[in-house]
């Protein structure tokens, strides 16, 4: 695959919107097409990757990578049920505030490595802007309602504002009978959603065991978004960059292209 490792971003301005849920099942599905993948936990405030995976890691993680107490590739832990790689929160409860130069250093280091994709999962909120230069695009997760699609078209200002590719995901498609449809999410946001993620019992099926939805149920509607998601992802990471994405970008995205063609849901 060109452009190796293709690096992606999981953020969203709000909280608990399913970042963690997203970013585990997502690379599990690109497992599942063959490709290596590398899952950071870069939530500085409350990781969860672990826990959502039953993950007991008790030795070095984020922090230690960062803050240059141990290399890099000892702290990446493999996820035996597949071949996944993940390198997981740090178990210090400790506050972590990383050093802006440590934490480039360590985007630095990441980005040299032989995976096909790293998935970063975020905290809400920002991120340090030099990263920018790592991550080949951002997804910037919302719901269904008008808090978190106006929050996360701040998130989509910041990214422009540091010219990163950022694309919308919807997630939680379903979950209420008051939530917003996909247009209006997309008027406040202020650009197309890319995928949307529904609603599924399935991910506090996977919460009470510890097990990646994907793994429980490959055909499950919510598996089967994300395996929509990551195939295209893996479209776009195959393909050439264009020197200004944002702009050649805008025509060629998937939801739109599905809407275009009339297989969308709406
Ligand atoms: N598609 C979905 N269907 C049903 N429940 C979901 C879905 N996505 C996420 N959830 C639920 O929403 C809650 C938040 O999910 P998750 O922890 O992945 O969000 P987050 O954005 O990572 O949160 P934080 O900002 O705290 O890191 C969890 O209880 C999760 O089970
Ligand atoms: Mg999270």
């Amino acid at each position: 695959m060109e452009n190796k490792p293709y690096m992606i971003m999981i953020a969203s301005q709000k909280g608990g919107v399913g970042k963690t849920t997203i970013a585990i099942n997502l690379a599990i599905s690109l497992i599942y097409q063959k490709y290596s993948v590398l899952l950071v936990d870069g939530d500085i405030f409350t990781s969860s990757v672990s826990e959502q995976l039953g993950i007991i890691s008790e030795g070095n993680g984020y922090k230690e990578a960062i803050e240059g107490d141990v290399k890099v590739e000892d702290t990446i832990f493999a996820y035996e049920p597949i071949n996944l790689r993940i390198i997981p929160g740090s178990p210090s409860k400790e506050h972590f505030e990383p050093n802006p130069e440590k934490l480039e250093r360590f985007y630095k280091q990441i980005s040299k490595m032989e995976f096909d994709f790293i998935i970063v999962d975020n905290q809400p909120g920002l991120f340090n802007n030099m990263l920018a230069r790592y991550f080949n695009e951002v997804a910037i997760l919302t719901t269904a309602d008008s808090t978190a699609a106006v929050s996360s078209s701040k998130l989509a200002a910041y990214c422009d504002k540091y010219k990163i590719k950022h694309r919308l995901i919807i997630n939680r498609v379903g979950y209420s009978k008051f939530e917003l449809n996909v247009e209006q999410v997309e008027k406040l946001f202020g650009d197309i959603a890319f995928a949307e993620i529904p609603e599924d019992m399935i991910i506090s099926e996977s919460l009470s065991k510890h097990k990646p939805a994907y793994l429980i149920d490959r055909n499950s509607a919510f598996s089967m978004a994300i395996d929509e998601l990551s195939r295209a992802y893996t479209l776009r990471a195959g393909e050439p960059q264009p020197a200004f994405p944002f702009e050649s970008d805008r025509n060629s995205r998937g939801g739109f292209f599905s809407r275009l063609m009339g297989w969308g849901s709406r």
